[in-house]
């Protein structure tokens, strides 16, 4: 030991000695073959560590707060802890509460449907005597596609009250223009009288002649390239049904078909902000003019017995397959077998005071005329049409008084109409005979037809006096006529 001290004689410098010493006692314990095992050792520990770190404690966005989930956890392990809702008894049960208050009804939607919007001016046109001498050997059909008709006579006659609300026969100060087209009683002339394949010529014998009238004799149609005009198209093409469309096709449609779809059989779904959806007529009620009232009382119960029907169906369906594209295949469930449960019906007339749901399946389109005699007779309708628009769905919510199924959905129908609560189902049958009724054509058809004309033309408010003057609504324009 030539470099250590001892008992006072050999000695060198302290600090040199430690350093070697320490170097030395480094290298010694590095090199040694078990610190080797302990230093692999070690690294295996940390590395394991780092990976069980980097895997389960890494922080995610979708973390919530600390304190946050300290809740759910606590709210998770309670249930298999029973003495922890004592603690706090709503942890994982329904709270119950009272309803809030209502609010200012100015906020409120659907809105008050007797408070007009605005109280336009719609000008009618005449028929012009070209198309009168063709009225005179196309009479008049009774068919589902006689809105137009309908929409017309309301505008036209005097005692009614679309008349009296919005007509002037002065054009000079009318808002809006009703061009009085006709064209399915045309066609169905043309196709159901005289059993003809073609369209009877009708763009040249009857649309050229009208549009004519109307774009040459009087200035209005120039004057905003036909923006303020508005006609009926009441058959499941809507305006397709004419080679020469596009010289009416500036003007607003009401036409009884509303798809949101982007290739829809209706071939409505491009002009859907150009359109407005409104009921169709139907057989049941418009011509035969079957009248509600006299089996339903004012509150919409059947007279002599209850609504024990559970589903009513007066549709084509048995020769529909699953695959077609006509309804989407979706009657082609009514045959497999849900026509087989001894509450559904397809004894469809007698049977629509005492059911409780109306089957609405999409057929060529998306609407069926059924619909509306649901409606009249205060039968719930379960609509399956992915992609329909309602008729003034702005105003009208469609919701509260129907059931809508999806297509994916439909084969589970039973299923879930039988789990709708009995109150549930006799708020939407409250909410169909005070509101939903109120859709239909022999109602309130125009008044909503107006609220649409209203926003759109953005007179929110205003009362016509001239075209381009309009005062403000007073108190007593405010409400339906
Ligand atoms: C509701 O709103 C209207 C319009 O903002 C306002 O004139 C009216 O005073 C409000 N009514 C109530 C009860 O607050
Ligand atoms: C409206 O414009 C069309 C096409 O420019 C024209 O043929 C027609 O005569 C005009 N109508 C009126 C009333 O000026
Ligand atoms: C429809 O409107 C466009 C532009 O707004 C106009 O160019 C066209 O002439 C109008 N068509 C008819 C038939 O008025």
């Amino acid at each position: 030991m030539p470099n250590y001290y001892y008992k006072g004689q050999f000695r060198q410098h302290p600090e040199t000695h430690n350093r070697r010493g320490l170097v030395h006692t480094i290298r010694r314990i590095l090199l040694a073959p078990r610190s080797l095992k302990y230093l692999g050792g070690g690294f295996l520990v940390l590395w394991f560590y780092v990976l069980v770190r980097v895997t389960f404690f890494t922080p995610s966005p979708y973390d919530l707060e600390p304190e946050l989930e300290k809740r759910l956890q606590r709210a998770r392990s309670s249930k298999k802890n029973p003495t922890w809702p004592d603690k706090n008894p709503t942890a994982l049960r329904p709270v119950l509460l009272d309803p809030l208050p209502s609010q200012n009804a100015s906020r409120e939607w659907p809105p008050n449907l007797d408070d007009m919007l605005c109280r336009p001016k719609i000008y009618v046109y005449p028929d012009p005597p070209a198309i009168q001498a063709i009225y005179a050997t196309v009479p008049p059909m009774n068919t589902p596609y006689i809105a137009e008709r309908i929409l017309l006579e309301q505008l036209r006659d005097p005692s009614s009250s679309a008349h009296q609300s919005y007509v002037t026969l002065n054009p000079e100060e009318a808002d809006f223009f009703y061009i009085p087209f006709l064209g399915a009683r045309y066609l169905n002339h043309c196709w159901f009288t005289l059993g003809e394949k073609g369209d009877c010529g009708v763009d040249e014998r009857y649309v050229l002649p009208m549009m004519k009238s109307i774009q040459q004799e009087f200035p209005y149609w120039n004057r905003t390239n036909g923006r303020d005009h508005l006609m009926t198209h009441p058959m499941d093409r809507a305006s397709h049904y004419y080679q020469s469309r596009s010289i009416f096709e500036n003007a607003t449609f009401l036409t009884t078909v509303g798809d949101l779809r982007r290739i829809g059989s209706s071939v409505v779904g491009a002009r859907r902000y150009q359109n407005i959806v409104v009921p169709s007529a139907t057989a049941l009620l418009d011509l035969v003019q079957v009248d509600p009232s006299k089996y339903l009382t004012s509150s919409g119960h059947p007279r002599q017995k209850r609504r024990d029907v559970f589903l009513v169906f007066g549709g084509r369906y048995r020769d529909v397959e699953p695959e077609d594209v006509y309804s989407a295949g979706i009657r082609s469930l009514l045959y497999k077998g849900f026509d087989q449960q001894p509450d559904y019906s397809d004894k469809y007339m007698k049977l629509l005071s005492r059911a409780r749901y109306g089957l609405a399946p999409m057929a060529h389109t998306l609407s069926t005329t059924r619909l509306w005699e649901y409606i009249a007779f205060g039968v719930v309708p379960v609509i399956i049409a992915d992609g329909i628009q309602e008729a003034f769905e702005d105003d009208v919510d469609w919701r509260s008084f129907s059931v809508r199924i999806r297509r994916k959905d439909a084969h589970r129908m039973d299923v879930i109409l039988r789990s709708i609560p009995e109150e549930e189902y006799q708020q939407k049958r409250e909410i169909l005979w005070e509101v939903g009724r109120r859709v239909l054509l022999s109602r309130d058809a125009w008044h909503l037809i107006v609220r649409d004309l209203c926003r759109r033309a953005r007179l929110e408010g205003k009362r016509t006096l001239r075209r381009d003057v309009h005062e403000p609504l007073t108190a007593q324009d405010m409400t339906i006529a």
